[in-house]
Parts: structure tokens; C-alpha cells; sequence
């Protein structure tokens, strides 16, 4: 089970929306415990397959059930099929090196998805749980939260990036270990 390198911004593959899996074959099985390993070695609390440039959807979550999680959760072709409410979370992601911002979701959603054993599941989700289920779908339809925040912030990014990708990356660069 090795660990998958994560993409990052701009790679052109976390643009592209992803394709529903029609099959739970041995292949998905083995991504699946692939993106939990990555997940859990980065460390984040969240991760879906296009970050590790498979373009299909599924995602890892393993958010604390103080948090109003469940523990590690795997989903396959996850659907948001209600949203309430309103909350801002600092966001940070595997995919985006160095940057976290303030980013506006629905504060409750009902999700729909398949379990690695088939099974269609239901089920309402608060809290960070809320906010890292939508910020995983999002990377299934090719959005990051960089496309949630004001064009100024992301320029500010964007400038930021390109100036470390010429410089190099600042040594004290760490993520937060709530990344998603
Ligand atoms: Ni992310």
C-alpha cells in the first residue's frame, strides 16, 4: 500500500472534474487504503483521489467525533443532496502549499454515497465534518477553496507562489494538520 504524491496548485488535474466509479473492483479497494495512508502521513483530515491524480470520485475523511466526525470514512461517489445554514472555517488543503484562508460553506449538509461495501449511505453532517465533506466534493468537481475566496486574496497567493517556485519555498513552510 504506498503512499501516493499529493498534487499541488496549479497542476492542471486539480481543475478537471471527476468521473463516477461504477465499479468497487480491486483496483478502487486499493486506491482507497492508498488515500488513506497519504491522508494520514501528510498529516490532514481529508482527501480525494484527484489530489493524487486519479480523477474519480472518492474521498477519505477522518474528522474527531468532537468535531462532529466519525472517525476515518471512505466514500465513493458522494453527493450533497441538502445544505443549511452558514459558517467560516480557516481552511487549509494538502494541494495548496504554504496559504490558508477564511472560507464561507454551509454549516450543515446531507450527503449521499457509497460505502467501499456497496452500500448506499445517508447522512447529516455539522461542524468541521460539514466543512471537509464540501471541500473534498469540491475537489471531485475541479474546485479548490481558492476559487471560495476574493479574487484579491488569491492573487495575493498566486504572486506569492509563483515568487517561491522562482526563490524557493521558505523553510519555515509548514501546513496545518488540519488540512484537507
Ligand atoms: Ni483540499
Amino acid at each position: 500500500m504506498p503512499l501516493r504524491p499529493i498534487l499541488k496548485y496549479p497542476d492542471p488535474n486539480l481543475k478537471r472534474v471527476s468521473a463516477p466509479v461504477s465499479n468497487v473492483d480491486h483496483r478502487v479497494l486499493s486506491l482507497l487504503e492508498d488515500l488513506v495512508e497519504t491522508m494520514y502521513h501528510a498529516p490532514g483530515i481529508g482527501l480525494a483521489a484527484p489530489q493524487v491524480g486519479t480523477l474519480e470520485r472518492i474521498i477519505v475523511l477522518d474528522v474527531d467525533k468532537e468535531l462532529g466526525g466519525v472517525g476515518l470514512i471512505k466514500l465513493i461517489n458522494p453527493e450533497i443532496v441538502a445544505r443549511e445554514g452558514s459558517t467560516v472555517f480557516e481552511e487549509g488543503c494538502l494541494s495548496v502549499i504554504g496559504f490558508t484562508a477564511e472560507v464561507r460553506r454551509a454549516s450543515k449538509v446531507t450527503v449521499r454515497a457509497w460505502t467501499p461495501e456497496e452500500k448506499e449511505v445517508q447522512f447529516e453532517a455539522g461542524g468541521l465534518f460539514a466543512v471537509a465533506l464540501q471541500h473534498e466534493i469540491d475537489h471531485l468537481d475541479g474546485k479548490l477553496f481558492l476559487d471560495r475566496i476574493s479574487s484579491l486574496k488569491r492573487d495575493l497567493y498566486r504572486r506569492r507562489l509563483k515568487k517561491w517556485m522562482r526563490e524557493g519555498f521558505p523553510e519555515e513552510l509548514t501546513a496545518p494538520s488540519s488540512s484537507l
